[in-house]
């Protein structure tokens, strides 16, 4: 894993949008795995600066998301097609039909799971997925014990998630317990995975999942097994790591070619 520890989640935004424009610089019609929650927010407002000021283009760009709640209409305030849409596609150029995220309200479940699989491998895989992390060490929404196999499916969520998340709800009994989700195999097949994670409540979940043992309980930490892996943290949640001076070491050291 490649460990960039930035001084705030700013610097570690314009690091994950560097790497997300030179894949679609290199590659225009790249296939990009995206996250929603707080966290990928700051990356979306980087990239919709670079698409307007820039020229980014996402005309040929295929998205996956990684998950969505069941039983949400796709305008709910709280769905996660409505955060896409209004915190990206409403502001870049990516033609709709490009753009994939589970439906929350399908009647068929597990044929849908088996459809969007699909269209991942139709699409050619995943050249880059964005991931946050959950503070129990989810990636999607896969909470721990999830088979570190598992493939896009119904995940149920953990007690705090709920908590965690119940921010985003007014009415508390409108928070899904259920969602979709790609599944840990799913997420493991993308040819590169970025995962961002900043502030305070994400550092145990962070040193578990760089310095911990491999284990479905921390499912971030399958990580370990990728040989793509680049974790974008801030000094607060890189708190908790034994060898972040060494992290900080490499990378401020890494060879001009090699930078992002
Ligand atoms: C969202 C997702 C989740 C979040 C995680 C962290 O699509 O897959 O794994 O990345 O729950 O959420 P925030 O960023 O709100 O702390």
């Amino acid at each position: 894993m490649e460990i960039i520890i930035q001084s705030d989640s700013q610097a570690g935004d314009a690091v994950a949008a560097r790497m997300i424009a030179g894949l679609i610089r290199r590659k225009p019609d790249a296939v990009l795995g995206l996250a929603t929650g707080s966290t990928p927010l700051g990356l979306y407002r980087e990239l919709v600066r670079m698409h307007r000021e820039e020229g980014l283009d996402f005309s040929r760009v295929t998205t996956f998301n990684l998950d969505e709640y069941i039983g949400l209409a796709p305008d709910h305030p709280q769905s996660y097609r409505r955060f896409m849409f209004e915190n990206l596609f409403n502001h870049i150029n990516s033609p709709v039909e490009r753009i994939h995220i589970p439906d929350g309200m399908t009647d068929d479940v597990p044929a849908f799971c088996e459809a969007y699989e699909q269209a991942i491998r139709d699409a050619g895989g995943i050249d880059l997925q964005v991931l946050g992390i959950g503070t129990d060490g989810h990636v999607g929404f896969n909470e721990p014990s999830s088979s570190l196999a598992s493939r896009t499916r119904i995940k149920t969520l953990t007690r705090q998630t709920l908590s965690d998340n119940a921010r985003f709800f007014e009415n508390p009994d409108e928070q899904p317990h259920h969602v979709i989700t790609m599944g840990i195999g799913t997420i493991m097949e993308s040819r590169q995975v970025v995962m961002l994670a900043f502030g305070a409540n994400k550092a145990e979940a962070v040193s578990r999942t760089v310095e911990g043992p491999v284990c479905a309980m921390m499912p971030a930490s399958v990580l370990q097994f990728h040989s793509k892996a680049h974790l974008i943290l801030d000094d607060a949640s890189a708190a908790g790591l034994a060898k972040a001076d060494y992290y900080r070491w490499v990378y401020a050291n890494k060879p001009d070619w090699q930078r992002h």
